[in-house]
């Protein structure tokens, strides 16, 4: 299995073989911020959740975050997803052992301002490890696919709480971009394809982290996102945040989002597997949120409330690229998986500070 490193092997005896025989669940990206909640919550549900990732965004720690919360190791598979001929070694390993119940697809590169700088990386590796996967999935019968989209394929859409059936706009960036082009390659291959059964998660902003604070959002060098310099900001480790612009037509003059907490996120991901199993050719996209919208200016409160600390900002000018508001209307997602949000933005953001606290102890 040339390419192939098992770095992790799942050997704890409280573990029943078999039902980790067939219900192993390979999780590309596995190791990343969405896809180690996403873990844990397979492991939750009763799935044997496989890791592929290459650490080219993510961190080895994350493994002992998660053995620390699952007191067992879990399997993984140290492989870049683009790499078509390693991912069919990982599907034979898998396959020598039980059936593969279906793919989560998380590894991709997901940096806004990066992906302008940087196109092509953004194009081959995440259109490129969507097809090798896809091919793969063929190749060896594996039907369950749900994949890793975003809020960002609507653009600014023109009536907010946006619903899945908001048509794309030009992509703001190339990563959104890229977003587009999977979720078109991915029902491409649905239609070819008599097997595939697929979910498009289109993600708002998810934030927070697992109550333990073993595992969080572990971004490497300077974050982009708001939650991560927030709390960095708030822990003294960077300058003050800047708010990205307050004169946008909302409220308070800031930008408005869909903050989600990562672990409602993650159990969608399970819910989507489950209604899989039941479907006979099935690909429906289903947006991720929960339905309230918060502005910058909001969240900065909100944080402020829950964790008893003042956040330091300035308001700066606009970010270019940034649409004025967007939320999601997630009903189809409850209406179809039974899913729905069970976490406050105040409790998201009192565990995205527990996390950055732990962060900072253990580093
Ligand atoms: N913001 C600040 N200061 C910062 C960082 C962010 O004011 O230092 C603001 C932004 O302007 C925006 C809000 O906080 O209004 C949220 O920004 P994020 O960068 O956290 O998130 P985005 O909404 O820009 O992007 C997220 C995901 C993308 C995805 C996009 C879809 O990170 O992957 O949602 O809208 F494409």
């Amino acid at each position: 299995m040339q390419n192939v490193t098992v770095v992790y092997e799942a050997m704890n005896a409280m573990v029943n073989f078999e039902t980790m025989k067939s219900q192993q669940v390979i999780v590309t990206g596995g190791a990343g911020y969405i896809g180690s909640h996403t873990v844990v919550e397979l492991v939750g549900a009763g799935f044997e959740p496989i890791i592929v990732d290459n650490f080219s965004n993510s961190h080895p720690r994350v493994l002992d975050g998660l053995e620390r919360i699952l007191n067992r190791k879990i399997q993984l598979f140290d492989v870049d997803c683009c790499d078509e001929s390693a991912l069919n070694g990982v599907f034979e390993s898998c396959l020598k052992r039980g059936n593969i119940t279906g793919v989560i697809h998380f590894a991709a590169f997901k940096a806004v301002g990066e992906s302008t700088a940087e196109p092509l990386k953004y194009f081959s590796n995440n259109i490129g490890s969507t097809a090798a996967l896809l091919a793969t999935m063929h190749r060896h019968g594996v039907g369950s696919f749900v994949f890793s989209s975003s809020c960002t394929v609507y653009g600014q859409p023109e009536q907010i709480p946006v619903d899945e059936t908001a048509p794309f706009l030009p992509a703001e960036s190339p990563y959104g971009y890229t977003k587009q082009a999977c979720e078109r390659l991915i029902s491409d291959a649905h239609s070819a394809h008599a097997e595939l059964n697929v979910t498009l998660l289109r993600y708002f902003n998810p934030i927070g982290a697992h109550p333990s604070g073993d595992i969080g959002e572990l971004p490497l060098g300077h974050p982009n996102n708001l939650i991560p310099f927030l709390t960095q900001a708030t822990a003294g480790l960077r300058d003050p945040l800047t708010v990205f612009g307050n004169d946008y037509p909302t409220p308070d003059g800031t930008c408005v989002r869909d903050y989600i907490h990562v672990i409602d996120l993650a159990r969608a991901h399970v819910a989507a597997l489950n209604w899989l199993k039941d479907q006979n050719h099935a690909c429906e996209a289903l947006n991720l949120g929960t339905g309230n919208g918060s502005s910058v200016l909001q969240v900065i409160e909100a944080f402020e409330s829950a964790n008893g600390i003042s956040v330091p900002h300035t308001i700066g000018p606009r970010r270019p690229g940034d649409v004025t508001a967007i939320f999601a209307d997630a009903k189809k997602a409850k209406d179809l998986l039974g899913w729905e949000c069970e976490h406050s933005l105040q409790e998201a953001l009192k565990d995205s500070w527990n996390w950055q606290k732990k962060l900072e102890q253990t580093s």
